[in-house]
């Protein structure tokens, strides 16, 4: 049985940086699919979260990242990499993205954003 969502075809990886590029505990911003990502490597892996702050649209990807946190630069709200929760109230999240490694290259999986209006 098939649902309607299982004809979507995922959207593509797209390369952001190279291995390196993104220091240990430190982000960077990318545009992928005309969205703004944060991509942060935590010294094992990397996370990748969509780069808007909700309180107030602050680049999170300029923000310091340590135990798998992103504090924003502005007023400090935080935000777990892994699923992109608020860490003062669950009901609130950023959209976190499959990140993977091709050989040295990072790469991240954005579907396109959607017409708000
Ligand atoms: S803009 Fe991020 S906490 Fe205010």
């Amino acid at each position: 049985m098939t649902s309607p969502s299982d004809s979507v075809p995922s959207p593509p990886f797209a390369p952001v940086a190279r291995v390196g590029e993104i220091p240990v505990g430190e982000g960077r911003t990318f545009e992928v699919a005309g969205r703004l990502v944060a991509v942060f490597h935590d010294g094992t892996r990397y996370h990748a979260m969509d780069d808007l702050c909700p309180h107030m649209g602050a680049s999170l990807g300029s923000g310091p990242f340590v135990d798998g946190m992103v504090t924003c630069p502005w007023h400090a709200w935080r935000f777990r990499a892994c699923d992109g929760g608020w860490c003062d109230n669950e009901k609130l999240k950023v959209e976190v993205f499959d990140v993977r490694v091709s050989g040295d290259v990072i790469e991240v999986c954005v579907p396109p954003a959607t017409a708000t209006a």
